[in-house]
């Protein structure tokens, strides 16, 4: 059986971001599980506002189009999202509505039906993102996501990490490690 295929990434494109170090940690775990993690940025992979009228005009943009075929390869996703106003962040969504786009005669949400993913959020706050967390489960459930049940989100960010990107507090490393695994064991006995 081929190890499953793991695309990790945060909905912030900050440097120094938080939420992208969370998704390291995840994807280590991940990793340590025998799955295939691809990290990436989407920071890296910038995208206009989405708008349909730009779509008919100018089609899909370059950017839209690589995320598109990196999520396609995937077996499931690790995401990190940081709570802006108790919600998601513009870019993941905005990301997640280019993604989702039909283009020619595919499968409408190939890059989503039938995945699974794992979420996770931190924020310098006392309620580390959670509140947003609902709307990225929600948000992905609707496209066809398997969201697992399991998700963290980790309280005072601002002094959570040390100089190595790891979360300082163990048993916090450990649980967001193990969120990855989690991913990752449910990916192996899922994918044919
Ligand atoms: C527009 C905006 C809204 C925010 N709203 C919240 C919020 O509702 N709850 C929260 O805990 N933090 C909020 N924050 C603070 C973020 O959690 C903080 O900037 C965090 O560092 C963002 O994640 P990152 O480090 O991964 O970029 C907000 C930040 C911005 C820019």
């Amino acid at each position: 059986m081929r190890s499953s295929k793991i695309l990790a990434f945060s909905g912030s494109g900050r440097r120094d971001s938080y939420n992208q170090k969370l998704v390291n940690i995840a994807a280590d775990g991940a990793k340590a599980s025998g799955a295939e993690v691809t990290v990436i940025n989407l920071a890296d992979f910038s995208l206009p506002l989405f708008d349909e009228d730009l779509e008919r005009e100018a089609g899909n943009p370059a950017n839209a189009a690589k995320l598109k075929e990196l999520f396609i390869e995937h077996d499931g996703f690790l995401i990190a999202c940081p709570e802006y106003n108790s919600s998601i962040t513009p870019l993941l969504k905005n990301t997640i509505d280019w993604v989702s786009r039909k283009v020619g005669d595919e499968v409408p949400l190939v890059a989503y039906k039938g995945k699974a993913a794992c979420i996770m959020s931190t924020s310098p706050g006392g309620l580390g993102g959670l509140r947003g967390l609902i709307h990225v489960r929600s948000i992905l459930s609707s496209i066809g996501v398997i969201v697992l049940p399991d998700q963290i989100a980790v309280s005072g960010a601002g002094a959570g990490f040390d100089e190595n990107g790891q979360l300082k507090d163990e048993k916090k490393q450990a649980g967001i490690a193990g969120l990855g695994a989690n991913l990752a064991g449910f990916l192996e006995k899922h994918i044919s």
